[in-house]
This record gives C-alpha cells, sequence and structure tokens, in this order.
C-alpha cells in the first residue's frame, strides 16, 4: 500500500478494494472505515450503517467470503481484498435466492437490517448448505432486527437449504 501526503501534509493511503467484481482505487485516511468508503465513495448504499459500533450487523459484507461488520473494518485493512456486497448478489439481474426467500417469506418489513441479514446468510449456507435452524439463528446471532421477531428470517434461510431443492 502506497502512502501519499494530501495538500495540508497529512498522511493518506492509495488502496484497491474489489468490490463485487469491480476493482476501485482510493486515496483513504488511515482511520477511513470501510462502511463508509462502501457507501459515500462507491454510492453502495444498500450496505446499512446503524450503530456503527459492531453491535447491530446492518453493515455486514463479505471479505474474502467472511461476513464482518464494515464499520469496525479500516479501509487500508480491505486494501486488494475481495469485498461482496449487498449489490453484487444479484446476477445478470436475477435476484439471489436468498433475496427471494425473504421476498416469499415476507422476511423483510423495514427493511433496514435486510442486506446485513441476508450477507451474513449467504456466508452461511456458501460454507454449510444445509445448516440446521440452530446453526442459522447462530450465523444470523450479530444481526438485530427491530421489526420481524426473526421467525421469518429464519424460515427464509431455511428454505434456501440444499435439502429443500424441489421440495415445491
Ligand atoms: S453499523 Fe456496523 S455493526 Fe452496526
Ligand atoms: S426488518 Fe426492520 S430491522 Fe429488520
Amino acid at each position: 500500500m502506497q502512502a501519499v501526503q494530501d495538500k495540508e501534509g497529512i498522511k493518506r493511503y492509495l488502496i484497491t478494494l474489489h468490490v463485487n467484481g469491480d476493482s476501485y482505487t482510493r486515496v483513504v485516511k488511515a482511520n477511513t472505515l470501510l462502511v463508509n468508503v462502501l457507501r459515500d465513495d462507491l454510492d453502495l448504499t444498500g450496505t446499512k450503517k446503524g450503530c456503527e459500533l459492531g453491535d447491530c450487523g446492518s453493515c455486514t459484507v463479505l471479505l474474502e467470503g467472511k461476513p464482518v461488520n464494515s464499520c469496525m473494518v479500516l479501509a487500508v485493512e480491505a486494501d486488494g481484498r475481495e469485498i461482496l456486497t449487498i449489490e453484487g448478489l444479484a446476477q445478470n439481474e436475477k435476484l439471489d435466492q436468498i433475496q427471494e426467500a425473504f421476498v416469499d417469506n415476507a422476511a423483510v418489513q423495514c427493511g433496514y437490517c435486510s442486506s446485513g441479514m441476508i450477507m451474513s446468510a449467504k456466508a452461511l449456507l456458501t460454507s454449510n448448505p444445509d445448516p440446521t435452524e440452530q446453526e442459522v439463528r447462530e450465523a444470523i446471532a450479530g444481526n438485530l432486527c427491530r421489526c420481524t421477531g426473526y421467525v421469518n428470517i429464519v424460515k427464509a434461510i431455511l428454505s434456501c437449504r440444499k435439502s429443500e431443492e424441489g421440495s415445491e
């Protein structure tokens, strides 16, 4: 990572983020948060900011396939790494299976938690295609929802299990 100085002589860093298959090179401060680069600079506002303390999970994105709270990750820490946000899930204008399941199971109310919830579910189902209900609940334990009571969210994620394929 290259350090550069701005006009005021403040040290900044030249980083490249690989987000949803595209690469972006930016100059950031040492304390710039990943969530702020995604939302304010790259205009990827599907990633939500809630607590900014690592407590609510609304800012969850996948960093090298692992769910992270992007308000707890410095942009410089993400330099050169692969990031997947909610905007990267749909392919060829077709929603990801988990996004569809959230719609079909009425797992979205205000929607503020949904993108973080879906990214946590994506990481779980990628590493464990047939999770138990307990494993689903553990995977979304860091994602808080103030609206739904979680029942439909869990139902939606369970409906995406490999063992559910062709069961409709
Ligand atoms: S905004 Fe990042 S965990 Fe709440
Ligand atoms: S749907 Fe409103 S916070 Fe979860």
